[in-house]
Formats: structure tokens, sequence, C-alpha cells
């Protein structure tokens, strides 16, 4: 049962009954229509082995086994109309309140302790322009956003999600050390960047975003609940920090959200403005060479049919290459160690030193 009401968002009965209904289904989907066709595809996987023809070795020979399936179409069907429905029913959710909402987003907060700055000047890159995980607006053209988004994690991953263990995880994944001042790239409304400065208390700990409501959420939310935190609205590819700044920059689920030549371009940067011995971690989901054939196969769904488009570009990008070509003296996969001893490969982390 969704029983959050957050930021004066007291969700009506009905909203959050449809939420809940769209949260159940998703999880049966999920664990029971996948689990069948996962089971299927092993079982069809165990009998060419045993009659010895040959094992799948493309998606498309993964497609031709599962596609035919009843369940594997009826997961798919149903995991697009439920994506469009908890956005709309989110919307439906909010958008009553939005004057008082977006009334409370736009008062300045007294005597702020960090710091905000917005740039309505700022043109947003043109692959930026699309919506996300199919959200209507993408995330930075609808002002409600933030809102959805907040109420939005909890029918996705349930209750504990705000603060995620993938975004505390990368967080906690930071090597232990004395850092003067922390950058988070792409922090949207906090959610990785709270943890950071949980863990560095004594840092001066930065997050810059290209969209607005996003980071007007974030200060209000950081003044709240007393973490100091300096946002600006800036693209994570060409920030006005000068060189040799930060200690540390970071990004968590940034990396899959831009296509190749951004990720590129923002590596240099992050080098640009990392002080000589500075890291860049980057946390993100995990490359398909990290998956069996069938999970990246499941994953790769999200490029063409969630409003994912650069999901494949980043599972297929070579991070290391990139982040050596960019100039950093050593470059290290620590997931790939804790997978090594069973540990989960999400969020997949890479360390690049300057
Ligand atoms: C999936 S969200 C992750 C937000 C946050 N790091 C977290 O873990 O909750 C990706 C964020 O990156 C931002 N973003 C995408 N491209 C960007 C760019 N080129 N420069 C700065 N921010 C960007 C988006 O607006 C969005 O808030």
């Amino acid at each position: 049962m969704l029983t959050v009401a957050r930021d004066g968002v007291l969700l009506k009965q009905a909203d959050r009954a449809v939420l809940d209904f769209i949260r159940n289904a998703k999880g049966f989907t999920q664990q029971v229509l996948a689990g069948r066709v996962a089971s299927f595809y092993r079982e069809q996987v165990a009998q060419r082995r045993a009659s010895g023809q040959p094992e799948p070795q493309s998606f498309a020979d993964v497609a031709a086994i599962v596609s035919p399936l009843f369940e594997y179409q009826a997961e798919k069907f149903i995991t697009r109309h439920l994506q469009e429905l908890m956005w709309n029913q989110l919307f439906a959710a909010v958008t009553p309140h939005a004057e008082d909402l977006l009334a409370w987003l736009d008062e300045p907060v007294p005597h702020p302790k960090g710091t905000l700055r917005l740039n309505p000047e700022l043109v947003p890159p043109p692959y930026y322009e699309i919506d996300y995980h199919i959200q209507p607006g993408g995330q930075h053209r609808e002002p409600l956003i933030p809102f959805v988004l907040e109420i939005g994690q909890v029918v996705y991953h349930g209750e504990r999600n705000a603060r995620s263990e993938l975004k505390v995880g990368a967080a906690l994944a930071l090597p232990e050390g004395k850092y003067e001042r922390i950058l988070d790239l792409g922090c949207g409304v906090g959610h990785s960047t709270y943890p950071i400065k949980e863990r560095f208390p004594d840092a001066e700990v930065y997050g810059i975003d290209l969209s607005a409501p996003l980071l007007k959420y974030a200060h209000k939310q950081a003044e709240a609940h007393g973490y100091v935190l300096h946002l600006s609205q800036q693209a994570a590819e060409h920030t006005d920090f000068p060189d040799n700044y930060f200690d540390v920059v970071t990004s968590t689920i940034l990396f899959h959200e831009v296509p190749d030549d951004a990720a590129a371009a923002i590596i240099r940067e992050g080098y640009r403005i990392l002080k000589p011995g500075g890291l860049f971690q980057i946390a993100d989901t995990p490359p398909y060479r990290e998956h069996e054939l069938f999970r990246a196969f499941t994953s790769d769904w999200q490029t063409e049919h969630n409003g994912e488009p650069y999901w494949r570009q980043a599972a297929l990008r070579n991070l290391v290459e990139l982040c050596y070509a960019a100039g950093f003296s050593r470059v290290e996969e620590p997931s790939r160690e804790r997978k090594k001893h069973g540990g989960s490969p999400t969020p997949w982390i890479t360390w690049a030193w300057k």
C-alpha cells in the first residue's frame, strides 16, 4: 500500500489505489512473467546443449527463441503500457496541487546555507530534449517533474527508494579520503548528492544538472534537511568551474542518459576540473559484457521501448578507454573485483585518477 505524502502532495485514495495497482502489476510482470520467459529460455538452451546444437551467440539468436512465446509478448506489452499508465496517473495525482507546489518551489529559502545558481540562458544540448523513460516533458520541460519523480520513485522501486541502494551505494563506493571539494554531475533532485555529503560532511559538496525544476527542488530539500550543497544549472560537458578545482567528481546514473560524444566530452571536462591526483567516479548500469547474453538482451529492450535511446550505446561504451584518452593516468573498475566475490554488479563503478 502506498502511503507516500511528500511535500504537500497528499495523494487521494483513488490515486493511491491506481498507483498501488500499477506497482503490483509491475512486480507481477517483472517477477512472474519475466521469470517464466527466463526459465523457458534456459530450458531451450539446455536442450540445445544436450543435443549438440549451437548455443545462442547474439541478441538475434535470443530473440528467435523467446519472441514467439506468449509470456514474452505479454510481458513486453504490459511493461510498456504500465509505464505510460504510471506517468499519466502520477501527473493526474499531482496536477490538482500545481499552483501550491510551484509557488512553494519558487519561494526563496530564507537564510540558505547552501547556494542555487540557475541559468535561464542555458540552451540544453539537442540530445537532452527527449522524454526520458517516456516521462512527458522529459527532465526539464515540465515544471511539476520533481514532484512526479519523487512519488514515481516509490511506484518504481518501493518506499525505500527515495534513498535507493544504487545512489547510496555509489557514495559508499568512493574511496576513504580527506576531500576539500566534491562535484556530483547530473545530480537531479539530489538523491545521489545527499549521501555524498553524509559520508564526507567536511567537504564542500557541489551538484550540477541541466534541469532547473530538479535543481530548485534539490535546493529546497537540501536546505530543509540540513545538507549544505552548492547547486548550479550547467551542462556536464562545459562547466564554469576553474581548472584543477575538485578532489572528486562523481556521476550516478548520468552516463546512460547521454550519447557517446557527450560521454567523451564529460570525461574530458571532468579531467580539466579535477586537481592532479583527483578521482572521477562513474557509477551506472553495468555494461553488457558483464551480463550473461540473456540478461543483456532483456536490458537492451529499454533502448527502443522505454525512452532510453542512449542505453545501448552506454552499455557498449568502453569507459576505461575514454578515460585514458582524456588523459587520466590510472583507470580501474572496482566492480569487477566485487562481482568476482559474488557482489552485485550494480552500480557498475569506474574510477579514473588524474
Ligand atoms: C537518471 S538522473 C540521475 C539523477 C541523480 N544522479 C540520481 O542518482 O538520483 C540523470 C540526471 O542527469 C541530468 N543530465 C543529463 N544530461 C546532463 C548533462 N549533459 N549535464 C548535466 N546534467 C545532465 C538529468 O537532468 C538528470 O537529472
